[in-house]
């Protein structure tokens, strides 16, 4: 694994236009991963309501769909044609959803229009997500609430590797392309302890903390079985948020 250095030009996710790959296959089989992310949501939203939602990077709108037990309006933000075009059909029956293509760096939305933003599983292709986070501290609305999930650079079993080695985690993105695809957009994980500056310095503070996916396992799942498996991560996910334990990090933050 290379750590990258510098933070490069943020490039349209093009795989997801790739007419060869269809994102929402992936999460066939990922039953467990699906439902974790809502339990999240749900935990961190309980009790809120919102009037306009906004699902940065969205995809086909797997999330936005569930976003609008607790908001009025959604919009599905997203820069892939080829993930809007499947969203139409996902989303036929979610009125409450309206879908725009747009980048996370330029949302195209009136200073704070927003009272809750949602990115999941998008700070992978941004190795600096400073821009994009002072964009989305721009369209929300002072106290406006953004729900961040990321994958997890310093999880439990990385901080054991790293160990064995006599290292640390690194603090700076690491890629996890391989060598075959390095011409690939950007796929790093993130140290919490980097991205939580960087809110900071957009002019968010943290709320909530969860840990995320903690039995993402092949094996885990084939033995024990969904219903088992979340039950165990129905507990895991704020007992072991303060060692960011799992996978991917959950944050509730506040814009001040
Ligand atoms: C792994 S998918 C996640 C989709 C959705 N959030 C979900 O969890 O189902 C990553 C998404 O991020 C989008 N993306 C990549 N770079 C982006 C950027 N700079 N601004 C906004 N979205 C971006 C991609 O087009 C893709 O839909």
């Amino acid at each position: 694994m290379a750590e990258v250095k510098k933070s490069k030009v943020v490039r349209k996710a093009d795989q997801y236009d790739d007419p060869e790959y269809n994102y929402q296959d992936y999460w066939q089989g990922r039953d467990y991963e699906h439902a974790a992310e809502e339990m999240a949501i749900r935990r961190l939203l309980r009790g809120r309501k919102f009037k306009q939602a906004v699902d940065v990077g969205g995809g086909y709108g797997r999330l936005s769909k569930f976003l609008t037990k607790f908001s009025d309006k959604v919009t599905l933000a997203e820069p892939s044609q080829q993930q809007l075009d499947i969203a139409k059909i996902y989303l036929r029956d979610t009125p409450q959803v309206s879908q725009k293509l747009l980048q996370a760096s330029n949302l195209k939305m009136k200073d704070g229009s927003a009272d809750l933003v949602l990115v999941v599983r998008v700070l992978h292709h941004l190795p600096d997500p400073s821009p994009e986070f002072a964009e989305i501290a721009r369209v929300l609305q002072p106290g406006g609430t953004f729900l961040l999930e990321f994958a997890n650079d310093a999880h439990f079993l990385n901080r054991i590797r790293y160990g064995l080695r006599g290292k640390s985690v690194p603090k700076t993105p690491v890629d996890i392309r391989s060598e075959q695809n390095k011409d690939d957009i950007p796929f790093v994980n993130h140290h919490p302890k980097t991205v939580i500056k960087k809110l900071q310095e957009a002019g968010f503070e943290v709320e909530a903390t969860l840990s995320g996916s903690n039995m993402r396992s092949p094996t885990l799942k084939r033995v024990l079985g969904k219903k088992p498996l979340l039950a165990v991560e129905q507990v895991m996910q704020p007992l072991l948020a303060p060692i960011y334990f799992g996978p991917s990090v959950w944050l509730r933050l506040k814009k001040k």
